[in-house]
């Protein structure tokens, strides 16, 4: 499947960082990897000056808490910190960020809700849009099950995020 472009990436400059925002329903497993990831994806390629990475939750029944503990042991194995506190998305996030990633159809849609107009429509994605191998279009919650849910969730969003980047990077202007 061709991945998606996005119609709306600016020219991305250290004065004025590309701003992005993950969300999933509680903000305590996927999207708290998915801001992780990034952070670390960025970091690992010195383009951290460019880039503005944070997450948040279409529910707020987790606010305040971080990361959970299985989320945080996965992405230790991999290197990767999660450092993420919870905190409810808001329509004022759809001004501030330049690209808002879904995890799941039913964020999409809440998000999408929270949408005044073209102009936050069109910042609104899944993150599985960017996904290589996209065998399924939701990033799955992984909180009811075990360990094996929280690896998986891991590789897509990590191989995601890789491919999110690589689009993002051909317009940073140094
Ligand atoms: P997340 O996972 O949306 O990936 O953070 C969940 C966390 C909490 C709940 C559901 C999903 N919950 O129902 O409390």
């Amino acid at each position: 499947m061709a991945e998606p472009t996005i119609q709306t990436i600016r020219p991305i400059t250290k004065e004025n960082p590309y701003r992005l925002c993950f969300v999933c329903l509680g903000n305590i497993c996927r999207s708290p990897t998915a801001e992780g990831v990034m952070q670390h994806e960025v970091n690992h390629q010195g383009l951290s000056s460019f880039f503005e990475i944070d997450s948040a939750g279409t529910a707020a029944y987790h606010v305040g808490e971080p990361a959970n503990s299985k989320s945080r042991k996965v992405a230790e194995e991999y290197g990767v910190k999660l450092l993420s506190t919870a905190r409810k998305f808001e329509s004022s996030d759809l001004d501030y960020f330049d690209l808002v990633l879904a995890m799941d159809r039913q964020n999409y849609h809440n998000i999408l809700h929270l949408a005044n107009g073209e102009a936050h429509h069109s910042k609104v994605y899944m993150l599985r849009d960017f996904d290589p191998q996209p065998d399924e279009d939701e990033v799955p919650d992984p909180y009811y099950g075990g360990i094996n849910g929280f690896y998986h969730v891991f590789e897509v969003v990590q191989r995601s995020c890789r491919s999110l980047l690589d689009q993002l990077k051909v317009k940073i202007e140094k």
